[in-house]
C-alpha cells in the first residue's frame, strides 16, 4: 500500500474509533434541532483533498459543481463559501450592467416575506433596493401567489424568498407571475435541498437559486453554499462576481482558456492587456476551497438517504405527537398539494399564548431537546431593520403569530425514532402540565 493509501485507510480507522455512536440516554443525550451526519468517507475525502495540497478550487470543486447541478436539475452550479454568500452572489448577478434595462438598481423594489432569515434580503438592502414585505400562510409558513400578486407594483424588479424549512412555496405560480411582470425570481433554497413541487426540484423556476452547506443543512461542507442557474449568461456573470469581478473565466491555476489572453481590448485599457486582470464587474472573492468540495462530494453520495430519513422522521414525530394528543396544543405544518418537502425542522406553533414559549423552550432545553425559532420572526421588528425605508402590503398577522408562538425541533437524520418519541412525549406532557397548573 502506498503512503497516501495508508493515510486514507488510517483516517477511516480513526473515524470509526473516535466517532462511534453512543447509546441514547433520555434527558442526558443532547438532541439538537439541527446537526450533521458524518462517516469515514467524509474524513477520507477531506484527507485526500488535503494531501493534494492544491487548497483552492480544483479537481474536487469541478466534480462537485458538475454533480450538484445534476442533482438539482440545473445546468450550472457555482460553489461558494456560504449560503449567505450564495444569496449575495445571486443578487449581485442581477446588478450587472450587461443586463440592460433589467439591471437591478438602488430604489427598485423587491418582494419578500417578512418572516425569514436575514441574509435572504440583506444583499438587496445593502444595494439600496426597497423591500416590500408580505405576510405568509400559517400552514406552509411561506408567501403565497396571491400575496405576491397584490404586492407587485411599477417599481417591482425582484422577488427573493426562501422555501421555509424545506417546505416549497408555490414557485410554479410565483414563477409564472414573475415572468408575466418581467420580474426576476431568486429562490433561496438554503433549507430546501431535495424539496420538490409537482415532481420538479425547487429552485428551477427562479432565474437563480441558492443553497447552504452549513452543518445544520441537508449536506455539509463545513461552511459553504452554491448558486444554481440554467441560463448561461447569468452563470457567466455570477462567475465573474464570485471571482473578483474579472472578465477572465480561467479556473484557478489555469491560463489562456479563451485562447486569446493578450488579444482583448476592454474599457479604456490598452489593447493586449492581460485578460486575467480585466474586470467587467465590481466583484468579490466568494470561492470555497477544494477541501470543502471534497466533503460535499462524499456527503452528496448519501443525500438521497438523508432526505428520506428527514421525511420519515417528520412523519414519525407527527404521528407520535398526534397519538399523544399534541394537536390540543400545537398547529402542525402542512405542504401544498403536489409538494414533497425536504424537511429542515418540524415547526410547531402554540395554539394559544397561554403557554409561554420562553418557559416551554427552557424546559425542553433542560431535557436536552434543542429548539430554534423561525429565524428572525418578523424581520421588520428586528433592531437592525426598524427604520428601513420599506413598503408593507396588508397586515403581517401570521408573521406576528410565528414571531410569538412558533419554534422548531429537529428531524435531521442523526435522530432516531426512540429520540423522536422522547421528544414528542416531553413536548406534550410539558404543555399538559402547564395547562393544568
Ligand atoms: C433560508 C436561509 N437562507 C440563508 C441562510 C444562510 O446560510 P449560511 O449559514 O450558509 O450563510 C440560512 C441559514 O441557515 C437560511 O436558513
Amino acid at each position: 500500500m502506498n503512503k497516501r493509501e495508508q493515510i486514507l485507510s488510517l483516517g477511516e480507522e480513526y473515524f470509526a474509533e473516535q466517532f462511534a455512536p453512543k447509546p441514547f440516554e433520555p434527558g442526558v443525550t443532547s438532541l439538537p434541532a439541527n446537526g450533521k451526519v458524518m462517516d469515514a468517507s467524509d474524513l477520507r475525502n477531506l484527507l485526500d483533498s488535503s494531501l493534494d495540497m492544491w487548497l483552492t478550487a480544483g479537481r474536487f470543486s469541478e466534480q462537485f459543481e458538475r454533480k450538484f447541478a445534476q442533482t438539482w436539475g440545473a445546468r450550472f452550479s457555482l460553489l461558494v463559501n456560504s449560503g449567505s454568500s450564495a444569496n449575495l452572489l445571486a443578487f449581485a448577478t442581477l446588478t450587472s450592467p450587461s443586463l440592460g434595462d433589467r439591471q437591478l438598481k438602488p430604489g427598485d423594489e423587491f418582494i419578500t416575506p417578512a418572516s425569514g432569515f436575514p441574509t435572504t434580503i440583506n444583499p438587496a438592502l445593502q444595494a439600496g433596493l426597497v423591500p416590500v414585505f408580505v405576510d405568509v400562510d400559517l400552514k406552509t409558513h411561506n408567501m403565497t401567489p396571491e400575496g405576491v400578486a397584490a404586492a407587485i407594483g411599477p417599481k417591482t424588479k425582484l422577488v427573493m424568498a426562501a422555501h421555509t424549512l424545506g417546505n416549497p412555496f408555490d414557485c410554479h405560480r410565483i414563477g409564472d407571475l414573475c415572468k408575466e411582470h418581467n420580474v426576476w425570481l431568486v429562490e433561496d433554497c438554503c433549507d430546501a435541498l431535495g424539496a420538490r413541487l409537482h415532481g420538479e426540484h425547487v429552485g428551477n423556476r427562479g432565474d437563480l437559486a441558492t443553497c447552504s452547506f452549513y452543518p445544520a443543512h441537508h449536506i455539509t461542507t463545513g461552511e459553504g453554499g452554491a448558486v444554481m442557474t440554467s441560463r448561461p449568461y447569468l452563470k457567466k456573470i455570477a462567475e465573474s462576481f464570485r471571482d473578483w469581478g474579472r472578465d477572465c473565466y480561467c479556473a484557478p491555476g489555469c491560463e489562456d482558456t479563451c485562447g486569446k489572453r493578450y488579444g482583448w481590448q476592454m474599457g479604456e485599457l490598452p489593447a493586449g492587456y492581460d485578460h486575467k486582470y480585466i474586470y467587467s464587474h465590481i466583484g468579490y472573492n466568494l470561492k470555497a476551497t477544494d477541501m470543502q468540495a471534497s466533503l460535499g462530494l462524499s456527503q452528496l453520495e448519501r443525500l438521497e438517504g438523508f432526505i428520506a430519513k428527514r421525511r420519515s422522521n417528520f412523519d414519525f414525530l407527527q404521528n407520535a405527537l398526534r397519538s399523544r394528543g399534541g394537536e390540543e396544543f400545537f398547529e402542525f405544518p402542512e405542504a401544498l398539494p403536489g409538494a414533497e418537502p425536504s424537511w429542515f425542522g418540524f415547526l410547531l406553533t402554540l395554539k394559544s399564548e397561554r403557554i409561554a414559549r420562553p418557559w416551554l423552550l427552557e424546559q425542553l432545553g433542560q431535557r436536552k431537546i434543542g429548539t430554534r425559532l423561525l429565524f428572525g420572526g418578523n424581520l421588520t421588528k428586528q433592531p437592525a431593520y426598524l427604520h428601513l425605508p420599506k413598503r408593507v402590503v396588508g397586515e403581517l398577522t401570521n408573521t406576528d403569530i410565528i414571531m410569538h408562538r412558533s419554534f422548531y425541533v429537529g428531524v435531521w437524520p442523526g435522530l432516531t425514532e426512540e429520540m423522536l418519541d422522547y421528544m414528542a412525549e416531553q413536548l406534550v406532557s410539558l404543555c399538559r402540565s402547564f395547562a393544568t397548573k
